[in-house]
């Protein structure tokens, strides 16, 4: 649950800025019918902050001619109580000034009359004429009662009440019993330690209600944070809330809210007794944020909390307490196809029938690509925060994880595609991965790169003929995989452009090579591949140039290699655009590299030379293995 870190923080740099002057009017402080000051010169941009003292005031545009009535789409802040005549209300109300024409207002409070006692004000009043003081006079003659528009409703400007969140390291939220207008903005003001502001129902007060806002996790050390979660309220119905912080049980503890809750019946008071009585559950928020409301830091809006990330709080751990890979076959969640920057197609063109073997090769790219899916996700996990994290920076681990989430859209396409034809999906292998360090991680997503862009070019040439609807899906999957080599190339400092250049590697072989390496058992078979893996290859006593520049040369073994009989062996080095070079192998496993090749460099150990791609599997005794020769 690492979902909610401050992924778009630097953005506070941008922070716009300010434009206009901000002015503050108080509305009846110190018991009187008054606002001070009384007139404010402003500039268009400007903005007006009213704030409300004892005792139910109001602000609402009228005209000089007709002081006490609204005028026609005017501003009008609503009602405000407030008992304090010093402390002003949680609540402000906010204009914008457009231009400097004068601007008049007055409190309709027809208790006490208000607007006829003097209770008016303006902005831009002229000096002459159209004095504030001949407005007054106006307004000590309006006949009573004063009006406010009739629905009672905060228009024109913006009306917000503040909350605090987590004042003074407390578990609670001040205040926690609102009474508001509808249109109003509540907003949320996070102090430490790590809350959330999550909606609610009353029967359920520590689990996150259906379609309900959610901050997610805001953790901060600073005081107030920055940090700004808003709402509008909708309508008057009851809204309740609470902090899903699982550590210190806050909402159990009493850290939840109420917004028009009624003063009868299902009282806060009541909610309160809820949330406590479930002590002992856990509760939970929605893993995507923010949810129904708006983030600010310091004044920036930032659009979605989890940004690129792997919103790994929607996914179960495996035994090994890994983000597990959702199985094949799911739909693709919809936060992991924004960060795939897009989901499984509508349709993929289908024709009437499929082959068999499309079926098996689609069975196989879900192979490769669960494969893939779980050494993305471990590493993904161990660079976002985990035990590789501050390796990378920021856009680098934001990419890994958009490969992590476009890989699972790749899988899909086989099994969407499986499905559509009601064949079998595979089901899950176990594997084994040896991730211990970055390189590892790194190593491993690249040799399953371009295995799976090798073995997808030789099963489209396959393929062209008699599932020609196949091709787009497994070319935009070629494409999408070798942008994901150029990134895993610049990580290990390689050039990303030519090298590694996208060979066909035959699919058995690379099936072969995937399966050795990575998988521990399988309880499926894949028709087209073959029943046993090739004897693994190993590469030793790279001879480099000086200085090494380029791998000039390799000594290979594999599992059968020392027997020492008079078998002559080849090595079959996979070039790009479908070539193949064949070099003998010393009686020693020696063998030169071609003097033509660059990059990372597949290869296998033939019993024959010179047969054609198609036939390589045929004649393979060992390998495939991969060597990286020389920058291009
Ligand atoms: C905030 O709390 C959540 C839930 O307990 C946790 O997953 C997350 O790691 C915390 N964040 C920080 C930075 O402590
Ligand atoms: C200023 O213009 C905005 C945008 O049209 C409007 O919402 C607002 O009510 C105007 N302010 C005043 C004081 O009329
Ligand atoms: C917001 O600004 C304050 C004051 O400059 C700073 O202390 C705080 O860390 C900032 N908050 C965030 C989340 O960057
Ligand atoms: C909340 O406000 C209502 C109405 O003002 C009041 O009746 C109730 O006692 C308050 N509850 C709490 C917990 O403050
Ligand atoms: C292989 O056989 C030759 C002669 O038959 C012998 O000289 C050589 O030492 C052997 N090599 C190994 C590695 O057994």
């Amino acid at each position: 649950m690492r979902s909610a870190t401050w992924s778009l923080l630097p953005l506070t740099l941008l922070a716009s800025i300010a434009e206009g002057t901000h002015h503050i009017v108080t509305v009846g402080k110190g018991s009187q019918l008054k606002y001070d000051p009384e007139n404010v010169v402003a500039a268009a941009g400007d903005t007006v902050e009213y704030q409300f003292f004892a005792k139910k005031h109001s602000v609402v545009q009228s005209s000089f001619t007709e002081p006490c009535v609204p005028s026609k789409d005017g501003f009008f802040s609503g009602f405000t109580p407030n008992d304090s005549p010093d402390v002003a209300a949680p609540t402000i109300f906010t204009i914008t000034v457009n231009d400097t024409k004068p601007i008049w207002f007055y409190c309709s409070q027809t208790n006490g009359d208000h607007c006829q006692k003097g209770m008016v004000g303006s902005i831009n009043a002229p000096p002459q004429g159209n004095t504030l003081e001949k407005f007054k006079e106006n307004a000590a003659k309006a006949p009573t009662p004063s009006k406010s528009p009739p629905d009672l409703l905060p228009v024109g400007g913006v009306r917000k009440l503040r909350v605090d969140v987590g004042l003074d390291g407390k578990l609670v939220f001040t205040p926690n019993n609102i009474t508001e207008l509808p249109r109003t903005i509540v907003e949320f003001s996070f102090n430490p330690k790590n809350h959330t502001v999550t909606q609610s129902s009353f029967d359920k007060p520590c689990q996150p209600l259906d379609k309900g806002f959610s901050s997610g996790f805001i953790p901060t050390t600073v005081s107030p944070s920055g940090v700004l979660f808003d709402i509008v309220i909708e309508n008057d119905k009851p809204i309740w809330f609470y902090c899903g912080q699982v550590n210190g049980d806050h909402c159990q503890k009493g850290m939840v809210g109420s917004i028009n809750a009624p003063a009868q019946g299902n009282t806060l008071e009541e909610f309160i007794k809820n949330a406590a009585a479930t002590l002992g559950t856990k509760s939970t928020i929605p893993p995507e944020a923010p949810l129904l409301g708006t983030i600010t830091v310091n004044g920036t809006i930032i659009p979605t909390f989890n940004g690129n990330q792997l919103p790994d709080t929607t996914l179960t751990k495996d035994p090994s307490g890994n983000p597990a890979v959702p199985s094949p076959g799911a739909a693709v969640p919809p936060q992991m196809s924004g960060m795939a920057g897009g989901g499984q197609p509508a349709n993929y063109n289908w024709a009437p029938s499929m082959s068999d073997d499309a079926t098996s090769f689609l069975q196989l790219l879900q192979y490769f690509d669960d494969i893939l899916l779980h050494i993305l996700f471990k590493g993904y996990d161990n660079l976002n925060g985990g035990s590789w994290a501050g390796v990378y920076p920021k856009s680098i681990v934001d990419t890994i994880g958009s490969m992590t989430a476009q890989s699972l859209v790749h899988r899909t396409t086989a099994t969407d595609c499986l499905n559509h034809y009601q064949k079998p999906l595979l089901g899950t292998c176990s594997y084994k991965l040896k991730l211990d360090s970055v390189d590892d991680f790194l190593h491993a997503v690249e040799k399953l790169l371009l295995l799976e862009i090798g073995a997808l070019a030789d099963v489209s040439a396959l393929l062209a003929k008699s599932d020609a609807w196949l091709i787009p899906p497994l070319v935009s999957e070629v494409g999408a995989k070798s942008r994901m080599t150029a990134v895993v190339n610049m990580m290990q400092n390689h050039l990303a452009a030519a090298a590694p250049r996208e060979v066909v590697i035959p699919a058995p072989l690379a099936w072969s090579y995937a399966t050795q390496h990575y998988v521990e058992s399988c309880p499926d078979a894949i028709a087209k591949m073959p029943t046993k893996t090739w004897p693994a290859l190993t590469a030793t006593n790279k001879v480099q140039t000086p200085g090494g520049g380029r791998t000039t040369g390799v000594t290979l073994t594999w599992d059968g290699s020392n027997n020492n009989n008079s078998d002559k062996h080849w090595v079959a080095w996979i070039g790009p655009w479908g070539g193949l070079e064949f070099s003998e192998l010393g009686t020693d496993g020696s063998v030169a590299v071609p003097a033509s090749l660059y990059g990372h460099v597949w290869m296998v150990v033939t019993s024959k030379k010179d047969v054609k791609l198609q036939e390589l599997a045929d004649v393979t005794v060992a390998g495939p293995e991969v060597v990286w020769v020389s920058q291009p």
